[in-house]
């Protein structure tokens, strides 16, 4: 384990940023670190794959000939950084807990599944079945790219199940599969009012304000019932069922102290449904930022000329990304009265997905992480998004066992992210019996 702590310390140093062009060059690095720790494990083929964006890594060992093959998927870049309370890529382990970016999500994540078959290597000398590991570089940003290499590289890529650890346990020592993850539409939505800043004293009460028009477009693309008021936007949801539901209800959910750990007095979201089925089975409608106008510190008299919103959208089965960003984008225009211009640019999307609780994989990885943690299994559903994972179903056509180690309360994506090393070592042994259940499988 402290090898391996080590090594991962190395992997996290490497700020593979995805959306921040001036880190392509750590991109590369980084790429090429995973390559060298996947030929030091003992993989027979590895290999990096230049794209239009980011690097592909590729790498299979397949000594195992009429057994399964097991494709690991991950993604080696990270988040931008806030402000933390120390350095992001100077890895630092407090009471059993690694921090730095990348380390939940998803190097850490990822990285037990190269030490697992490492270990096999080094055990055993070989794996009882084949495997092989894709490893990209734009997860973060969507992954335009890899949606390309998997189209032209099926064959390479075949497989009979996909293993991704990328999402997260249901709560601390409890061994957890994903069965079910949300989808995204991303926009950028511009309005322009006059062709430049104005005194609001003179002008004011004559012209539109474009971020008054905004803000009123954004206050009604709900209703006050929490629902979202794009036309057909629910059409292609998913009915929870019943026994669904009665399976949220088994997980003792506390809304009362999800409140008071995010600091706030009252939850809120779309009425008729609880929390834990807002997050996991219904679509949501998002402001994630809005430029525009004056933000310096004191007081400017300005009717602004422009202002921009960043809009997503989570989605869910069966809702299809390419459909509602055409609702979304024609409602909004509609919503916009003339006096301003307004533009609508899709920034990424990514389909829902759901795979089946009883394939043969899932039932492997659940006994697999049984073993190592326990306890019995649970299986629940996720509110992120992993873009890519549609297309495997879809491509491939081979079921993704979604074998979440982090914790939703491990930053990601946030200051000071962390990744508990405990989940890191029962990682590792879930990864490995799992490698060994399913090899068992026909
Ligand atoms: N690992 C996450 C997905 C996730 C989020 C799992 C929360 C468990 C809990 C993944 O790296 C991610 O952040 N996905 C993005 C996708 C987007 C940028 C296209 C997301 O969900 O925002
Ligand atoms: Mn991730
Ligand atoms: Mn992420």
């Amino acid at each position: 384990m402290e090898d391996y702590i080590n090594e991962l310390k190395e992997f996290l140093k490497i700020p593979s940023i995805s959306t921040l062009p001036e880190y392509k060059n750590e991109i590369e690095h980084c790429a090429k670190f995973v390559a060298e720790n996947l030929e030091k494990i003992g993989m027979s083929r590895v290999e990096i794959f230049k794209t239009e964006g980011h690097p592909v890594v590729y790498s299979e060992w397949l000594g195992a000939p009429g057994k399964p093959t097991v494709l690991v998927y991950g993604h080696y870049d990270v988040q931008p950084v806030e402000l933390w309370n120390s350095p992001p890529f100077e890895p630092v382990i407090k009471e059993g807990k690694i921090f730095a970016r990348g380390a939940t999500d998803d190097k850490g994540q990822l990285f037990v599944h190269l030490k697992s078959v490492e270990a096999f290597f080094k055990t055993e000398g070989s794996l009882p079945l084949n495997i092989k590991f894709l490893i990209e570089g734009e997860e973060e940003i969507a992954s335009e790219s890899l949606r390309v290499f998997l189209k032209n590289n099926t064959d390479l890529l075949k497989c009979d199940a996909v293993l991704v650890s990328d999402t997260s346990l249901y709560a601390a020592g409890v061994p957890t599969l994903t069965y079910g993850l949300r989808g995204l539409s991303y926009f950028e939505v511009e309005m322009e009012g006059p062709n430049r800043d104005l005194h609001s004293g003179s002008f004011g009460g004559s012209v539109a304000n474009p971020i008054n028009i905004l803000s009123d477009v954004i206050s009604k693309l709900h209703d006050k019932n929490g629902r979202i008021t794009i036309p057909g936007f629910y059409d292609d949801v998913l009915k929870l069922s019943k026994k669904e539901r009665e399976n949220f209800k088994v997980l003792k959910f506390s809304e009362k102290e999800y409140a008071k750990d995010l600091g706030v007095s009252e939850l809120s979201g779309e009425k008729g449904f609880t929390t834990l089925e807002r997050i996991w089975a219904r679509p949501t409608l998002d402001c994630n930022g809005i430029i525009g106008g004056f933000t310096g510190i004191g007081a400017k008299t300005i009717i602004p000329s422009k202002v921009t919103a960043k809009i997503s959208m989570r989605l869910v089965p069966s809702q299809n990304s390419v459909k509602i960003a055409k609702q979304f984008a024609r409602y909004v225009k509609k919503l916009a009265p003339k006096s301003v211009k307004i533009k609508v640019t899709e920034l990424h999307s990514g389909q829902p997905g759901i795979t089946p609780i009883e394939n043969p994989a899932n039932v492997a990885a659940a006994k697999a992480m049984e073993k190592a943690f326990g306890k019995k299994t649970i299986f629940v559903r996720e509110g992120g998004s992993i873009p890519i994972v549609t297309d495997f179903s879809k491509r491939l056509k081979s079921p993704v066992v979604l074998m979440g180690l982090g914790l939703d309360s491990e930053n990601l994506h946030s200051p000071n992210e962390h990744f508990d090393l405990k989940h890191f070592q029962l990682g590792i042994i879930s990864s490995a019996y799992f490698i060994k259940e399913y090899s068992e499988k026909s």
